[in-house]
């Protein structure tokens, strides 16, 4: 282990580090983050200049891995303080299983931070061995606006057949290349059927309202609010407009290629955001992830507040319009309004459930993190998640 050393990246040095970094390292070298992270990060209103951005692992001066952290809000009551997101976590290929990602976990957790990580089976073993707690995983839902998942007879049979032979203690795939090559041919049909009954749903609550997209969000509170949780990753307007202002992920032309390990471009990404009025009332937001890539398209609905009398179907038949008009094969919702479709005879079969599980390091045992732990009601857009 001794042949590596790490190195401390603070947030107002993020700029630089990465423009002297491109000028200066080999053309094959791992980027430990893109220019444009970097510069979201410079402008982060969670961060201040001096806060740790990003660990380097070097291996006689060559970046050999890396861990991104980010400063998010936490609102306990009327208290707000910071936590750090374990962003990116990255050993390069040829240093992996050496001790190097443990070593930069283990050097963030000195620091003396609030942190909270979520991530892949592999991170949340390593996560485990270095001490964190847990809590009860995050569900949010995810629509097949296709039917495939639903009207693919080749599915369907071969679901019924590993349930069998399940029961049997055998194992068996659903996904094979004919399942999926009929799922192509019958999307298009049937997401045109599904789309026109799902339209008809959403022009139903949206009714009267006027909705217009807009690149910020009002930073004032709609007309009768719908009330905060207890405790929370917050993010108030600020924040939804510095995500809207400095993304993340770039559209697939005119990026330049790097060797990054992360999300960096998809054939087409953008942010999208409206506020909704009724009559001169103005009665909330709502913001949308829009994604295309390997030929698959995607919607997730990120953050809103709404006028509580709104909720959750108004947002539910935005997010719907929305992800029609961008002809998405999935639209990715919050447990809250997903409620709505399960309700519904048609959209229950086509909702899959997804869970997301945290992981928290406290910085003392009566730290923010620490106090509000179990008590912390999570959301769809905590941490680095909406930006990808
Ligand atoms: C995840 C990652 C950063 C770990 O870094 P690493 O330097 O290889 O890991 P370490 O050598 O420090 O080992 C830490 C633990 O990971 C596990 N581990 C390491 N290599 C492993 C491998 N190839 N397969 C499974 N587990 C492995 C071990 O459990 C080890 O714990 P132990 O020392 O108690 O046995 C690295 O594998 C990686 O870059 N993966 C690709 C990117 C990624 O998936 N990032 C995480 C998502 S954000």
């Amino acid at each position: 282990m001794d042949d590596f050393s790490t190195r401390i990246v603070r947030v107002g040095e993020l700029p630089d580090f990465i423009a002297e970094y491109l000028a200066g390292a080999p053309p094959n070298a791992i980027l430990p983050i893109t220019p444009q992270r970097a510069k979201a990060q410079a402008h982060n209103p969670a961060a201040s200049a001096d806060d740790p951005a990003l660990l380097l692992a070097l291996s006689s001066g060559e970046v050999v891995g890396y861990l991104g952290l980010l400063p998010v809000f936490l609102r306990d009551g009327g208290r707000v303080s910071k936590v750090f997101w374990f962003s990116t976590w990255l050993a390069a290929p040829q240093v992996r299983g050496r001790g190097v990602g443990r070593m930069l976990k283990q050097k963030a957790l000195s620091l003396g931070i609030d942190a909270v990580s979520t991530g892949n089976i592999h991170t949340r073993q390593v996560n485990r061995k270095l001490g964190c707690t847990e809590r009860e995983p995050f569900v949010f839902y995810s629509l097949d606006l296709t039917g495939v998942t639903l009207f693919n007879p080749l599915r369907l049979g071969r679901r019924a057949l590993r349930k069998a032979l399940h029961a049997l203690g055998r194992d068996f795939a659903v996904e094979t290349a004919s399942v999926r090559a009929a799922d192509r041919f019958l999307a298009t049909p049937l997401h045109k059927t599904i789309a026109a009954r799902l339209r008809a749903y959403a022009d139903s609550w949206l009714k009267g309202l006027k909705i217009a997209e807009t690149p910020r969000i009002p930073e004032i509170p709609p007309q009768e609010p719908r009330p905060l949780p207890v405790a929370s990753f917050h993010r108030p307007p600020v924040v939804v407009n510095w995500m809207l202002e400095y993304p993340w992920v770039l559209p697939r032309a005119g990026a330049p290629h790097f060797n990054y390990h992360f999300t960096h471009a998809r054939d087409e990404f953008r942010f999208q955001a409206f506020t909704l009025h009724d009559g001169k009332r103005y009665v909330g937001f709502a913001v949308f992830s829009l994604s295309a890539d390997g030929g698959k398209r995607w919607v997730k609905a990120l953050d809103y507040h709404l006028s509580r009398r709104l909720l959750p179907n108004a947002v539910l038949a935005l997010a719907l319009k929305v992800a029609i008009a961008w002809r998405a094969h999935r639209l990715e919702l919050p447990p809250e309004l997903a409620e709505p479709l399960k309700a519904h005879p048609l959209t229950r079969p086509l909702l899959s459930e997804h869970k997301r599980l945290y992981q928290a390091w406290f910085a003392a045992p009566n730290s923010p993190l620490a106090q509000a732990w179990e008590r912390l009601t999570f959301g769809f857009c905590d941490g680095d998640t909406a930006f990808t």
